[in-house]
Order: structure tokens, then sequence, then C-alpha cells
């Protein structure tokens, strides 16, 4: 049977895969136009997003919101996900065998987008995606094709919060994304 957005979000929902659904109080599934150019992938929710269910709202989010204005791609145009979809306990590192039990959903979710440009958030994400060795502070900004789609990663904004030295580098690397989405369409 085909997959639809309904099924998933429910299958995603009600997942028992791994151990962090016995703390999550939210699955935070994914948020944002369905039909996107643009995909970001997160690490994992923290305490906000578990409170409400909706990825990258907390401090890190407003300030990845603020990188999204300054270069003028609005947040409801792109759709925003992350590699786990609950919450490890004190936002610890996702272990690899909860990031197996969960890549499931983001697969499906990148097959229903099917967008022409996703962009990592962070090392995790990137290590993940793009390949396990990758070094986020050398490669960041770089774009790689991988199947149909161009894939890069940028600094997690939570990195940023603790060091605001990278901010200039984050601003470059957004504004690269804005210029290859703008040749894209
Ligand atoms: N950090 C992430 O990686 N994802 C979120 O949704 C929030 C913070």
């Amino acid at each position: 049977m085909s997959d639809n957005w309904e099924i998933l979000r429910r299958e995603c929902e009600s997942c028992q895969g791994c151990e962090l659904h016995k703390t999550r109080t939210n699955c935070v599934f994914g948020v944002g136009n369905e039909n996107a150019d643009l995909l970001f992938v997160g690490e994992a929710p923290g305490d906000n997003e578990d409170k409400t269910g909706i990825p990258f709202v907390g401090r890190a989010g407003k300030l990845l919101d603020e990188y999204l204005n300054a270069v003028d791609i609005p947040r409801e145009s792109v759709y925003i996900a992350n590699i786990l979809k609950c919450r490890p306990p004190k936002n610890r590192d996702p272990l690899p065998a909860e990031e197996d039990a969960c890549m499931d959903f983001l697969r499906r979710q990148v097959k229903l987008i099917n967008p022409k440009m996703i962009v990592c958030l962070g090392r995790i994400s990137a290590m993940r995606l793009i390949r396990p060795d990758y070094k986020i502070t050398k490669e960041h900004g770089e774009w790689v094709q991988k199947g149909n789609f161009l894939i890069t990663a940028v600094y997690h904004p939570a990195l940023l919060l603790r060091d605001p030295r990278r901010k200039e580098d984050m601003l470059e690397d957004m504004k690269k994304i804005k210029s290859k989405l703008d040749e894209l369409n």
C-alpha cells in the first residue's frame, strides 16, 4: 500500500521501537510544508519540543528562525524534522540504536516530501545523512549530491548559542542555501 502522512504520523505517535517512547511527552513528528523544496533535519527534540510536539521551538529554534528570516526563507515554506522523534533523557546524544530504530520515519518523510535540498542541522544529522566521518567544522556549507537530493550541513543552532564566533559562518552558509534554492526554482 502506498504511504501517506496520516498513516506515517499515526505510526510515529504510537511507536515503541526504542526505550525513548517510555519517557516522551509527545512524539515530535515534524512540521511545515509537505511539498517543500527544502528540508531541514535536526538531531532530536529537546524539552520544549517534547512538551509541544513541534521541532525547533526552544532557544535553538528561535535562533534558527532568525537565520531563516535573515535570508528570507519563510519557516512555513520549508519542512523541519529530526533524526529522532522522541527526546533523549537530559538531551544526551542519540544512541546509534535509537537512530536505527527511528530512521525509517525520516526516510518515509523524505519520500513523501521529495525535497530538492536537505540541510542537516548539526553534526549528528550530517554524520547520519551524509557520511559517518563527516567533519562539520571543515565541510559545513559544501554541497553533496546524494541520489535525487542536494545535501549540505550547517552548524547546529544550539552550538551557535554556546559558541557565537561561528555565527558568521552560519550566516554565509544560510545565504548559500537561499541562493541554491533560488537557482533550483
Ligand atoms: N535541537 C534539535 O536538534 N531538534 C529540535 O527539534 C530542537 C533542538
